[in-house]
Formats: structure tokens, C-alpha cells, sequence
């Protein structure tokens, strides 16, 4: 009787669970596949976890058992018997998992290199993290923009790093995540294999503005991306979109620019109140001076040391100047 009890809630517990599983297949929890490391990392990923779901049935459902089958029942206060122990059970429980690790750990390894492969000619793009915008640079026509963009379907290398502290460059949807250092140049490869605008997000807590430190990557047809890369170096030269590039708007709202980050001071007012913060100093000298050197005027409210200080090595004399006229507003 009581082994029955035992067959029928060992059946009920397999049903149950087998459901489960195929409830849980039918929820995507994971984001699109939109690159070739993303196919591969997911196949390995379930893998891992229909070998780890088995493993872990049957060695639960072996003690399960162990404990209910072989308890101590009322009265018996009998020792238990006397075990030594069985040579081939333990050569057999060490080479079943060794066999698996040594299996999941070669195939592992293929698809760290198969993802890792940087594909036929692939297109350079800069990737530089700096707090709190992500800035993307095409070096084959000179241009750097803060929103990514990419042709589907042409293999991309990623050279990331980051002007100021260790920021990590994650794209959910490519299944690719890579920190950006100082002073240090990490690639990644992979291939953009889905048409559509996926989030960038950065996955290293790197100060106040982290959270906010987002962007999108656009993967579109080539000849969008020709279009787009064309349209791109025409604004190069426009003070917004300097101020758009250089990520002011992460942290600064300026109408004019569309901006709305609240980091920093608004500068919407800026040319009326330029020219009333430091006595003594005219509004464009303080525009170009809070530009170059952030610290040397701090607007009250906003603590010193938020604005990277280095405009003057990233932007030329000329879009130093455009920037600070665009700023002024037309006069
Ligand atoms: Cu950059 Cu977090």
C-alpha cells in the first residue's frame, strides 16, 4: 500500500514537472536573437539547462525517496545497518559527471570561439563610454555619433573603451556585454542578423547618471545605412548636433537641441543669465571657460567635478566656438 502511495506521488511529481516545462518553453523570457553570437550563446544556454534540469531531478528525486523509503519508523530504535563502501558505484558516479563536464566544457569552447570570430572584412565601429553617454565613432569616414547604427548582416568589430571610468558596453539583444577600460581597447566581434532598434544599456555601475547611461542600435538595411552614414556627415558641423555627439544632453536640458537630462544645470536660460553669473567675466568668456574648465564656475545646487573636463581635447577651437554661439542663442 504504502509503496504505491510512493509509485503514484512519484508519477503525479514527473507529470507535474513535465508540464511545467512545457508552459515555461511557451514563455520567451529572453530578448530577440538579433546577432550570431545570440543563436549560439541560447542554444548552449539551453543545453545547460535541459542538462543541469535532469541532473538535478534525478538526484532530488533520489533523496526524496531516500528519505521517505527508508525513515525510521515508530519504535523501531534499532541501529542502522553497517555500510562500507561500494568501489564501482563511486568509480561510476565520478566518470558519469566528469564525462559531462569534459563534454559541456569542449563544446563550450567552440561556440566562445565561434563567437569570438570576427567574420569576413568586418566594419570597424569605436565604442567609448564616458559618464554617462556612449559615443560611436565610424573611422572609415570620420564621424562619431551617439546613437549606433548598423547594415544587417555585415560583420562588425566593436573597439570599446572609455574616457573617464570602467563603464561595460551591453546590447541585450546581441547577447553581447564587454567592459569598457581607460586606457584599453576590448573588441567584440559578432554580426547583426535581425532588422530593428534594440536598447544599449550600461552594465557597470559607474556613478550617478549609470542608470541613465542608454542608448539604442539601429540595425538596418545596407542601403538605409548608407543613407543614414551620409546624412550623418552632413550635420557633423551643426552645433546641435555637437552638443547631441558630445552627450550634453545626458545630462543637460536644452530645447533647442531636444534634450532633457537634468544631471547638470538647464541651459535653456543661458543667454540671458550668462552674463550675470561671474562678475566681471562676459557671457561668451563664461560659456567657453564652463565648456573647457567645468570647474572653475559651479553653478549653485550642482556639485563640482560632474562635467568631463576634457571638451578641449575632444572638440576643435572652431566647434568650441560654434558650440558656445549655439548656446548664446541666435544674438
Ligand atoms: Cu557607465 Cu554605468
Amino acid at each position: 500500500m504504502r509503496e504505491r502511495t510512493l509509485f503514484l506521488s512519484a508519477i503525479v511529481g514527473i507529470v507535474l514537472v513535465g508540464a511545467g516545462f512545457a508552459v515555461a518553453s511557451q514563455v520567451n523570457v529572453m530578448p530577440p536573437e538579433a546577432s550570431t553570437r545570440a543563436v549560439a550563446v541560447d542554444q548552449l544556454f539551453r543545453i545547460l539547462l535541459g542538462v543541469s534540469t535532469v541532473i538535478f531531478l534525478l538526484v532530488e528525486g533520489a533523496l526524496v525517496f531516500a528519505v521517505i523509503r527508508f525513515r525510521r519508523r515508530a519504535g523501531d530504535d534499532r541501529p542502522g545497518p553497517a555500510l562500507h563502501g561500494n568501489t564501482s558505484l563511486e568509480i561510476l558516479w565520478t566518470l558519469i559527471p566528469a564525462a559531462i563536464v569534459v563534454v559541456i566544457g569542449v563544446y563550450s569552447f567552440q561556440v566562445l570561439a565561434a563567437i569570438e570570430s570576427p567574420g569576413q572584412g568586418p566594419r570597424v565601429v569605436e565604442v567609448v563610454g564616458r559618464q554617462f553617454s556612449w559615443q560611436f565613432r565610424y573611422p572609415e569616414v570620420d564621424l562619431a555619433t551617439t546613437e549606433l547604427h548598423l547594415p544587417v548582416g555585415q560583420p562588425v568589430v566593436f573597439q570599446i573603451s572609455s574616457e573617464d571610468v570602467i563603464h561595460s558596453f551591453w546590447v541585450p539583444a546581441f547577447r553581447a556585454k564587454r567592459d569598457a577600460t581607460p586606457g584599453q581597447i576590448s573588441e567584440l566581434a559578432m554580426t547583426p542578423i535581425e532588422i530593428g532598434t534594440f536598447p544599449i544599456r550600461c552594465a557597470e555601475l559607474c556613478g550617478a547618471g549609470h542608470a541613465i547611461m542608454t542608448s539604442e542600435v539601429v540595425v538596418e538595411s545596407p542601403e538605409d545605412f548608407t543613407a543614414w552614414l551620409a546624412q550623418q556627415q552632413a550635420m557633423a558641423n551643426d552645433p546641435a548636433q555637437i552638443f547631441l555627439t558630445m552627450g550634453c544632453g545626458a545630462c543637460h536640458t536644452l530645447t533647442a537641441a531636444g534634450t532633457t537630462g537634468t544631471i547638470g544645470p538647464v541651459l535653456d536660460d543661458l543667454p540671458k543669465v550668462a552674463g550675470t553669473r561671474e562678475p566681471g567675466v562676459a557671457a561668451a568668456d563664461y560659456v567657453e571657460q564652463s565648456l573647457v574648465h567645468p570647474d572653475d564656475f559651479i553653478v549653485p545646487g550642482f556639485p563640482p567635478g560632474l562635467m568631463p573636463k576634457n571638451f578641449s581635447q575632444r572638440l576643435t577651437p572652431d566647434q568650441i566656438q560654434r558650440l558656445v554661439a549655439f548656446l548664446l542663442g541666435p544674438s
